[in-house]
């Protein structure tokens, strides 16, 4: 039996610094997050020098705190992966920075990864049986895509917000409910003793498309709040816009899978750890017997792991990257199979 393949991986593409090690693509032995999200949330979203200044101070200690509680030694670390696309640059030159020292003075293979194919990846981690081909719905707070995956590598884009990103709209339509930052946690929480059939917002279901538009029904919220005063309880609002976004996502992507005629979904991102969206998704799934692989929250949101298990795949197949390899701050993930 061949040795198991151990991957560091490293993410600091927003406001969460976390390092993790994955043995053979699979199986997290550790995914240390410390998330910045407090110290942002005065000024209501995150502030890009900020962040950067924080992952500097963060990133040794988060290093060798994944490290240790992996129980592993650099010895045993096959190869490096790093989020370097696409995010915030200085967020990111500070992962890379720290990833290439690990890669040059320890001699270890590194990748640069691109930050939503880790969201994808993350569903390797959750569930070990998983295998090509499904379909996998990312929702963060910068994209919204159906993408079908046919092996690694081998992608399509079936749809994609035409504006904002479903976490984006969720983040913006708190911040109009007076919720503090981060919003999406914060109206899926409200959202559970409200009711979603409260008021009627807007949904954008674009013909046949599976293209989405969010940037509507936050005008929606906005021309609510202000005729509403605060008349209707926060948690039915809550509900209602957590529905109308949660009702075109599943809608979308079981059609995608009926058009495609894929039998398994998996979701990546922030937004797929709203229990809205987790509940609607099983139910349709159930009645359509499809089969649905979600990661549990800590792998939805930010993490290390989902990069290094992303990492793993290129890492074996030889895809290392030269120690001169840059950061993006933007870069479609459809066009990105190496
Ligand atoms: O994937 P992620 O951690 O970072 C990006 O790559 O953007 O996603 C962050 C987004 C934010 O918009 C946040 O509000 C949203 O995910 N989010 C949620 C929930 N948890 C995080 N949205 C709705 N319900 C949640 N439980
Ligand atoms: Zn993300």
């Amino acid at each position: 039996m061949s040795r198991t393949m151990n991957i560091f991986g490293l993410e600091t593409s927003c406001d969460e610094t976390s390092a993790a090690v994955v043995a053979d693509g699979r199986r997290v032995l550790s995914n240390i997050v410390a998330s910045q999200a407090d110290l942002h949330a005065r000024w209501g979203g995150v502030v890009p020098e900020v962040a950067s200044r924080k992952h500097v101070e963060l990133t040794l200690p988060v290093i060798h705190e994944a490290l240790d509680s992996a129980g592993v030694t650099w010895n045993e670390i096959d190869g490096i992966a790093v989020t370097n696309r696409p995010g915030l640059v200085g967020a990111l030159l500070v992962g890379v920075s720290a990833a290439k020292a690990l890669a040059y003075s320890l001699k270890k293979p590194i990748v640069g990864v691109h930050h939503l194919e880790g969201h994808l990846y993350a569903n390797f981690l959750a569930d070990s049986t998983l295998d090509f081909p499904f379909l996998c719905l990312i929702v963060s707070g910068g994209h919204t895509e159906i993408l079908a995956l046919r092996g690694h590598g081998e992608r399509e884009s079936l749809g994609q917000t035409r504006d904002d990103a479903a976490g984006e709209c969720f983040d913006k339509c708190a911040r109009l409910l007076g919720l503090p930052y981060p919003g999406g946690p914060n109206v899926d929480r409200l959202a559970q003793n409200g009711d979603p059939k409260r008021v009627s917002f807007p949904r954008a279901w674009l013909g046949d498309s599976l293209d989405f538009s969010f940037s509507g029904l936050k005008t929606a919220v906005r021309n609510f709040v202000a005729q509403d005063g605060e008349k209707t309880p926060v948690e039915d609002v809550a509900a209602s816009l957590q529905m109308a976004i949660v009702e075109v996502l599943v809608k979308k992507t079981v059609q995608a899978a009926q058009r495609t005629g894929m039998d398994t979904i998996a979701l990546g991102g922030g937004v797929a750890a709203n229990s809205g969206l987790k509940t609607a998704m099983q139910t349709a799934c159930d009645f359509e017997g499809l089969r649905l692989v979600i990661p549990p929250p800590d792998l939805c949101t930010d993490n290390a792991a989902m990069i290094a298990a992303a990492g793993h795949h290129r890492l074996i197949q030889g895809q290392s990257d030269p120690l001169s390899f840059d950061t993006f701050a933007m870069e479609p993930l459809s066009s990105n199979s190496k």
